[in-house]
């Protein structure tokens, strides 16, 4: 099969083909992600959350997301898969970004990275460019800023950070971003970005006009329980279907009827 590259994304966009992105953790999951025909896989920090059950996705380290990364390339054999830079790997200057940057691509095999911020950003991810690394930008709702902002609400409805929004979308395209991802903003602002930038945009709560979508994969699937926010769109009750698996399970052993005559040797 042939790789997703970030330029068959650029075509996408030109030809009004949606663009399906998923996170993804685990090599078991990254192969059914991509069979199913997935764009492009996220090794998102998000992680730190999902996997390693932290309330903010700043204690990942850069080892632990190279860990992840290994296991999804494993299993990814047409996605395009794009890691997060963590938290605390990118924001002192541009030499450690670039290295934390280096040391993905490296460490783990994968095709691009993602890192969140705007023009304060766009130093580090020129320099990360330069060195032929693919960069994904990331704005409004930027968990790696949770405690700045306070809370997870949606971003960018007054005009003043609407704008910042805009210069900043326009300043990682400038850079070189091969794509942004466009996180909890109104429809209409993800509408005017999507349109007046010619990078593809990945919307998460950013409404449908975004030329891709992407989603927590524990979520997505039902995973995550009481997680319900708005903009998502559960497809299946894993938790659910886990739970009854396990209590059926548990009910055989204690029963005596697991394991029966066809399962022993
Ligand atoms: O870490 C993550 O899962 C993400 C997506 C929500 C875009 O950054
Ligand atoms: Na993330």
């Amino acid at each position: 099969v042939k790789r997703i590259t970030t330029h068959i994304l650029q075509a996408m966009k030109q030809r009004g083909e949606k663009i399906a992105m998923l996170t993804a953790y685990d090599y078991s999951m990254a192969t059914i992600l991509d069979d199913a025909g997935l764009d492009v896989l996220l090794v998102g920090d998000s992680a730190s959350n999902v996997m390693a059950g932290h309330e903010t996705t700043l204690p990942i380290t850069l080892d632990q997301m190279i860990y992840h990364a290994q296991s999804v390339v494993r299993g990814a054999s047409r996605a395009l898969v794009v890691v997060d830079l963590p938290f605390g790997s990118y924001q002192g200057n541009s030499k450690e970004a670039l290295n934390s940057a280096i040391r993905i691509m490296k460490e783990s095999g994968a095709h691009a990275v993602k890192m969140e911020g705007g023009t304060e950003i766009v130093e580090s991810v020129q320099r990360i460019i330069t060195a032929g690394i693919p960069v994904m930008g990331h704005l409004g709702l930027t968990p790696q800023s949770i405690y700045k902002f306070g809370t997870y609400t949606v971003r960018a409805k007054d005009e003043a950070e609407a704008d910042k929004l805009k210069i900043d979308a326009k300043a990682l395209q400038e850079a070189g971003c091969f794509a942004v991802v466009l996180e909890k903003i109104p429809a209409a602002l993800g509408k005017e970005v999507s349109e007046f930038l010619d990078i593809p945009t990945i919307g998460i709560g950013a409404g449908p006009d975004c030329d891709g979508q992407v989603l927590v994969v524990n979520d997505m699937i039902g995973l995550t329980k009481g997680f319900k926010p708005r903009f998502l769109r559960q497809y299946v009750n894993l938790y659910d279907g886990i739970l009854n698996a396990a209590q059926s399970y548990i009910k055989d052993v204690k029963s005596n009827d697991f394991p029966n005559e066809k399962e022993q040797y």
